[in-house]
């Protein structure tokens, strides 16, 4: 945190104090504060970069450790990593960690693959773009009822964006105060045979007012015992972890959101860029995905309206998702081959 330029020699003396490591441990409540009362010992060890600097850790993001980045570069050093979609050595080298890692960030969050996907994201807001723009919305104008996405006023920027993505799908956009919905009655479901998607959205945890958000309206809503709005379909539950993760355990066999963003930079530092989307195995067969390429398709011809994409849905979706791999695929708009001349 940087020292305002215009403060009294005075203010500048108690400002330096205030903001140093030494006066953090003598607060009453920094006794004994978290990394199991060996934060000294760890600040030596991993943070000594930090001098007499005190970071508030994980406010929006945490700091990397040293054994962290030499543990990765040693890694990088020492292995041939090549293309995770290629068949040789090196690229089953890639492969095996990438489908390593997967399960261990299945395990971290208390699940395993039967229940979620991984699909791994530059960070959080690429994983909530991926959903606005996959989920299966019913239009406006399509004659059955249309969607929903309804969210929380106290989303991040990212959350409140995707209205861009679902309005230009047709699908109407509802802001809604956390005491609107604290207020909802909790009316028995109704049952309805309309097969109409609406997504609602909050943070675990509020990056700007620190508020922490009930869990238990995940299953209220997806059951139909808390409708956000009264509409007749189904409701799904987009859960933003990014900043809850940071500092709290998310155990997602308890708390079955149907999407869950994370960026795990707010977690452990390094590197930045890199994040997921869990998707409930219940809704990921539903999402729409537009584009395939790269690594995402299995196989293509360029010059006719034909792919085939990736088998499972991460390996589809680390940038895609999940599709019928046996049917053969013609792009909504087929592509034209080069004028005759
Ligand atoms: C609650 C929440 N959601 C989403 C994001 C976006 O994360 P990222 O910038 O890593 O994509 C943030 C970032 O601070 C956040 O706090």
């Amino acid at each position: 945190m940087e020292r305002p330029q215009h403060l009294s020699s005075n203010v500048t003396k108690t400002w330096d104090k205030l903001l140093s490591f030494s006066y953090f441990q003598e607060l009453p409540h920094a006794r004994g504060y978290g990394y199991g009362g060996k934060i000294k010992e760890i600040r030596e060890k991993e943070f000594s970069r930090l001098g007499d600097i005190t970071y508030l850790d994980h406010a929006g993001t945490a700091l990397f450790p040293k054994s962290q980045v030499e543990n990765f570069m040693n890694d990088l050093t020492g292995n041939v990593y090549g293309n995770p979609h290629s068949q040789n050595i090196s690229s089953k080298l890639t492969h095996d960690t990438i489908e390593h890692v997967r399960n261990r960030v299945l395990q971290h969050f208390n699940t395993t693959a039967e229940h979620y996907t991984v699909i791994f994201t530059s960070g959080s807001t690429e994983a909530i773009k991926l959903v606005a723009e996959t989920f299966p919305w019913t239009p406006a104008d399509s004659g059955e009822p249309g969607s929903c996405l309804c969210y929380l006023s106290d989303n991040h920027t990212s959350v409140v964006g995707m209205r861009m993505i679902t309005a230009a799908k047709r699908v109407v956009s509802v802001a809604m105060k956390p005491e609107e919905i604290l207020l909802k009655s909790q009316a028995p479901p109704e049952k309805t045979a309309c097969s109409t998607s609406h997504l609602f959205c909050y943070p675990a945890q509020s990056n700007f007012s620190g508020a922490k958000y009930p869990f238990t309206w995940i299953e209220k809503i997806k059951l139909g015992n808390l409708m956000p709005i009264s509409v007749p379909g189904k409701w799904y539950v987009l859960l933003d972890a990014a900043s809850y993760v940071s500092t709290s355990f998310l155990d997602l066999a308890a708390h079955q959101a149907d999407f869950v963003p994370v960026s795990f930079y707010k977690i452990f530092g390094f590197p930045t860029g890199l994040g997921a989307l869990l998707v409930s195995n219940k809704i990921a067969p539903f999402m729409q995905k537009r584009y395939f390429g790269g690594g995402t398709v299995a196989a293509y011809l360029a010059e006719e309206d034909f792919f085939i994409p990736k088998q499972s849905i991460s390996e589809s979706t680390d940038s895609a998702t999940h599709v019928d791999p046996l049917r053969r695929y013609r792009s909504p708009n087929p592509i034209s081959t080069a004028p005759q001349m």
